[in-house]
């Protein structure tokens, strides 16, 4: 019995009848779940602070896997990308014109003005939490900077606009387009955020290139992912063929990606990976 979810069923149904699709049982968490995800958020926050003080020049993307592997054993947690759908590595780095899903290697060595996503996602007690920052390594060119700085503006926009009962999955695509488009970026359609918590990927999908006014309603309860990958150049995108995982930017310019898993809540939302 989802007790959260029973105490706004009435509610939700009266949307329903005006034809907005409402969130189901499992995407409103109950008070203990969203302890649950909390306490995955403060070790995979851990993890990405712990990067940040070791990511540097000359470092392979595999040392920082290794990195982040060990300190999530040590604090009894479980790496989720880890034979995730055959996913070979414990987080997913993703530098320059890779745009997610980069595969660790010891072959990657980073170099002084590369900026580098690394995505986290960790399992602590049967709980997700799901979230990703930049790294600069050393000096970047100013264009670098830029994309790295309103990438993060656009997720920060979107979380900041969050008003339960009010605001449309939609509104948070649009927020995150229009913040881009100004700054002559563009946003990969083709990769969204998502449900988290009970798993690594769950309902609903939150397209950061959604249309105003459209779409579930966000209610308090719902966790979730907001995770704009935002391009300097061209919105298109490749996979890897040779690794079934790695997307690119078709036109080999830069991407960014910050991440973090949010929980609504009665005013507003609490960031868990912060
Ligand atoms: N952390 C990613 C996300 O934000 C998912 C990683 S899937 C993996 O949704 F298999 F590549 F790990
Ligand atoms: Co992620
Ligand atoms: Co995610």
């Amino acid at each position: 019995m989802n007790e959260a979810y029973e105490k706004i069923k009435d509610k939700l149904e009266n949307y329903r009848k005006k034809k907005i699709p409402v969130p189901t049982p499992k995407m409103i968490k109950t008070k203990e779940q969203i302890e649950g995800i909390k306490a995955a958020g403060v070790i995979n926050t851990a993890i990405l602070d712990m990067v940040e003080k070791n990511i540097k020049a000359g470092m392979t993307t595999d040392e920082i896997n290794t990195l982040v592997h060990n300190f999530t054993i040590e604090h009894g947690a479980i790496p989720a990308p880890l034979n995730y759908e055959g996913f070979p590595k414990s987080v997913c780095i993703s530098v320059n014109d890779a745009v997610c899903h980069g595969i660790p290697s010891k072959k990657e060595v980073l170099k002084n003005g590369d900026i580098v996503n690394v995505d986290v996602t960790t399992i602590y007690n049967g709980y997700y939490a799901d979230a990703s920052r930049m790294y600069i390594i050393g000096e970047a060119k100013d264009n670098a900077k830029k994309l790295v700085k309103v990438t993060k503006e656009c997720l920060e926009l979107a979380i900041e606009s969050i008003v339960p009962w009010e605001t449309r999955l939609g509104d948070i695509g649009d927020i995150i387009v229009s913040h881009a488009k100004k700054h002559g970026y563009s946003v990969v359609r083709e990769i969204g955020g998502h449900g988290v918590g009970l798993e690594m990927h769950e309902d609903p999908y939150v397209s950061h290139v959604g249309k105003k006014g459209t779409g579930m309603l966000i209610v308090p309860g719902m966790v979730f992912t907001i995770e704009p990958m935002v391009n300097e150049g061209s919105r298109l995108i490749y996979q890897d063929s040779r690794n079934g995982w790695t997307i690119y930017t078709y036109d080999g310019k830069l991407s960014a990606q910050w991440e973090h898993t949010i929980v609504v809540t009665e005013d507003g939302c609490e960031i868990l990976t912060h």
